[in-house]
Formats: structure tokens, sequence, C-alpha cells
């Protein structure tokens, strides 16, 4: 007799992970190193020390240990909205009239709203943990500015936020969130750095990026003592953090006798995908398992689908190391369009190398067809989703109509990263149908790629 899934599976406390695991062990070839933008050699982990905690600049640098002791203290702060469901989307399913079981793991079930929450306790931990007086940060939908100000919050550390300006003009509640919570707001570019009045003087009219976002953010934590800066995304440390969600993920699954043929996320800076794919990638990597996995991207901002994989720069004013990854190149200035946290030039450089060797693969959505998608799942499935997580929606359901052609049974996991209680403005702008499809040209896309730098030998 087959076995009952239930609608929604709860791991117990003690079945939270209690190590993360990191991709890179088993990665056969590794992501090319981060170089140093004055040497161009690559980068140490005592060149990371100005600008990251020490334990974080270990994480980022460390490509053989395979698990990592989550610290008990950040367990315990896990255990505040830990582990997160895994649920089968009966509804939808039903709705599509689709052969395919679509599973997902809801992200959102906690006060920030998203799994941002994840790591943002981890890096405020490490902070607090070194001395530090404050912490920097960027934010573009907000979800990790919230997430990041109430866990500095809970170690009582001062937290400045620049946010997208976009955003910032969006979604005036997510300031109110994080001003609860004690953090410092200033909407980028804004003209409190030197980065930011740069960037300015160039495009006094200019809705903002993450890239600039990261530059001020940067600045902000080298020029005030005691202060470090972190990042919400794309970097090695931020998807070890996530890998708890992939990790419990596999563990329901196993206890449910199931195991996806295909695995859906969307990718912003890669995190979130990072970190639900991470288990599933090692039995590919490891000739354990062949599943599909399916990275979704804004068309609007398609560092995947039409980027370079090049050496570039994280951020705009061009003050990072440089990364290998798929680039739009770090001057490209996403449209504003509502999907705040996937309006990113460049791509985790772990998933980059990914894709790159052909481990995965990666579409480009519209904006429209993924808010129709957001719309149908919640009438389904009564959680209204983020903007981001409906791309990873969008592509599920097409996975699952294509399954009720072919008439195969094939089994869905999709993330759904957060809930879009605050991205108001974007389901008005969807359903008083004033919402636009931006695809950027050719033309427009080089112009990105024609500031990426040049590397003697490299590129
Ligand atoms: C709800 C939600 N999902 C996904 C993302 C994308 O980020 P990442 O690719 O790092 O998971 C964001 C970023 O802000 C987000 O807020």
């Amino acid at each position: 007799m087959s076995k009952r899934i239930p609608h929604r599976l709860y791991l117990s406390e003690e079945q939270m992970p209690k190590q993360w695991y990191n991709l890179r062990a088993d990665m056969k070839e590794q992501p090319d190193p981060m170089l140093n933008p004055g040497t161009m050699k690559p980068v140490t982990e005592a060149d990371l020390y100005p600008v990251f905690c020490e334990k974080l600049a270990k994480q980022e640098m460390d490509s053989s240990n395979r698990y990592i002791d989550i610290p008990e203290e950040i367990q315990d702060f896990y255990k505040m909205y830990r582990p997160s469901p895994l649920i089968r989307a009966y509804n939808l399913e039903k709705a599509l009239g689709t052969p395919a079981k679509i599973y997902y793991k809801f992200e959102g079930n906690n006060t920030s709203g998203s799994h941002k929450l994840n790591s943002a306790i981890a890096q405020a931990y490490y902070a607090k943990d070194q001395g530090l007086s404050g912490l920097t940060t960027e934010t573009g939908a907000g979800q990790w500015g919230t997430a990041l100000a109430e866990a500095c919050a809970y170690y009582n550390l001062p937290l400045t936020v620049y946010m997208v300006k976009c955003s910032y003009e969006q979604k005036p509640f997510r300031k109110t969130v994080m001003k609860t919570f004690n953090a410092e707001i200033f909407p980028s570019p804004s003209t409190t750095t030197n980065a930011g009045n740069a960037i300015l003087e160039k495009n006094p009219d200019t809705t903002g990026s993450l890239g600039c976002a990261i530059s001020e953010a940067i600045e902000k934590a080298v020029t005030t003592p005691g202060y470090r800066y972190v990042l919400g995304s794309v970097l090695n440390q931020v998807l070890l953090h996530q890998s708890i969600i992939g990790l419990e993920s596999k563990l329901a699954m196993e206890i449910l006798d199931e195991y996806p043929d295909i695995i859906v996320g969307c990718a912003g800076g890669g995190s979130n995908l990072g970190g639900l794919i991470a288990p599933f990638m090692q039995d590919k990597l490891l000739g354990k398992a062949d599943p599909r996995i399916i990275a979704v991207e804004p068309a609007s901002c398609p560092s995947f689908t039409r980027g370079k994989y090049a050496y570039d720069f994280c951020d705009t004013g061009k003050v990072t190391p440089l990364a290998r990854m798929y680039t739009l190149g770090s001057g490209f200035i996403p449209s504003a369009n509502h999907a705040g946290g996937l309006r990113y030039h460049g791509m985790s450089p772990i998933l980059s190398k990914l894709y790159h060797d052909g481990y995965m693969e990666a579409v480009a959505v519209e904006q429209t067809k993924v808010f129709e998608a957001a719309v149908f799942f919640a009438k389904q499935e009564t959680i209204l989703p983020a903007p981001e997580s409906a791309h990873a929606i969008r592509t599920a359901i097409d996975e699952a109509l294509k399954c009720k052609v072919s008439g195969e049974s094939k089994t869905i996991l999709f993330g759904l990263t957060g809930t879009g209680y605050f991205d108001m403005t974007a389901y008005n702008a969807y359903l008083e149908k004033t919402m636009n499809d931006y695809i950027p040209s050719d033309e427009d896309l080089q112009k990105g790629f024609d500031g990426l730098p040049s590397i003697p030998g490299i590129q």
C-alpha cells in the first residue's frame, strides 16, 4: 500500500540538521578563485578580514570541509521558526489537472517572511562573537534587510541598511519593520557615501541597484571603526547557511519515500537555490541520482540566460574582489520592475560554475506571467507568495502542465522562499493591468558587458 502523504510535513526539532553542508567539498572542479582587484592575485582569507567577520571569511574560503557544525546558539534561534514545512500542493495539482506531484518547501513561515533569516542570524552571531560594534548591508526587496534587522536586534548590534531606491519608494512599510528592529536605513544611491555620490553624479535619476547599494554598504563598513559588511546572497558562506533548506527538504522527502525528478528555485544572487539544491546536487555530483535542476530568473535581469561567464566586480562602485560568475556587468541597472530581490547583475560563483559545467538549467520568465502564477497559486494554496518566489511557482506550474500533456507523474520540488505581504504595489500593478514586461535588448546588455574588467592573461 502506498504511503499517505500529508498536506504538510513538519520535521521535529530533533530532526533539524545540526550541520550545514558545504557543496564545494563535492564539486569535481572548484569555482575560480576571487581575485584581489589591486594585485589580480587570488584573495586570501586575511584579505577579507577588513570587510568580513573572521569566521565568515573562513567559511567563504573553505572548499574542503564537507559539513560545518551549526553553533548551538544559532540552532536555538532556528528552532523559533524551523524546521520549516514541506508542503504537498494537492490543491494546486488538482486545479492544474496534472498527474505531477508538486511539493514546496515554505520558508516564509517566520517573522521576517523569507529564507533570508537563515543566514542573517548566522552572520549576526559571528559578528557578535567577534565583538564587533555594528554591521552594514544592502537590501533589494527589503527581505534581507528585514531579516538582518531582526537578527541584529536579537544580538543588540547596530545596523545600517542601504535599500535600493525604487524598493525604498515602493515599499514604505518594509522601512517601518526594519526601523522597529532599530536599523538605520538610507535609499541607495544616497548622498551619504562617496560611492553613492559618484553614481548619482553620473546618473542622477537612477532607481538604484543591488550593485550600487553594496558599494555604499562596504564603504560605510570600512570607514566606521569596529564595523563589518555582510551580504545576503551570492557569497559561498550564504549558500552554506542556506543549505539547511535542502537538508530538511531531503530528509522530509525521504520520510515520504519521495525523491524529486525536478527541483526549481528562483535565482537572484543564488542563495535560496544554492541551499535548496545542495544535498540533491551532492547526489548528482556523486552519481547517485540525476534530478533536473532549474534556476528561474526575471527576463528583465537575465544573468544566467543572457549573461557572460566572466570575472566581474560584485558591486557597481567596483570596490569588491572580482568573482568569476554569470554577469550582466556591474554597471547594469535593471529596470525598476517589481521582483526587487532578483535584480542583481551577477550570480553565485558556485551556481555559475555548476551551470557552466552543465549540472543545472536556467530559464527567464516575464513579470506578468510570474504574477499570473502568483495569483493562481495564492487562490489554491492560500499563501500570498513574494514576487521573487513566484518565479519558481511559474516554472513549477509550467513543468506540471508539461506532465499533463505527456501523462507523466513527475515529482516536482520548488522553493517557496517568502511571502509577498509587503509587495502590494506590485500586486496592485498586476491587478490593474499597469505592469509591463521589460526585456532588455542586446544593445542594452552590451553596455553592461562593455564595462567588464580586462584582466591580462585571463579576459
Ligand atoms: C523572497 C525572496 N526570494 C528570493 C530572493 C532571491 O535571493 P537569492 O537568490 O539569494 O535567494 C529574495 C531576495 O531578496 C527574496 O527576498
